[in-house]
């Protein structure tokens, strides 16, 4: 099985936009960590697309270890 690379060893905080659309890396070759730049293709990896619901801060995983992804749980502290 395919392991994702670790891109970071801490959360990335984005300021998502209600109603914009957004790609989170999951394989972790993305030069645009956290979000995906298209590196994946090729791999057996896809990114997790969402539609923000509303304007906030949100965290993204880096360390791509978390069991909530797109998002941080605190993984990547263990
Ligand atoms: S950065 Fe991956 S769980 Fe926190």
């Amino acid at each position: 099985m395919e392991l994702p690379k670790r891109a970071g060893d801490t959360p990335i905080a984005i300021q998502l936009e209600e109603g914009k659309r957004y790609s989170w890396c999951s394989c972790g070759l993305s030069e645009k960590i956290a979000l995906c730049d298209g590196k994946h293709k090729g791999s057996a990896f896809t990114p997790i697309t969402f539609v923000a619901e509303k304007t906030e801060t949100k965290y993204f995983c880096t360390c791509k270890a978390t069991k909530n992804p797109p998002y941080c749980d605190g993984t990547h502290k263990k």
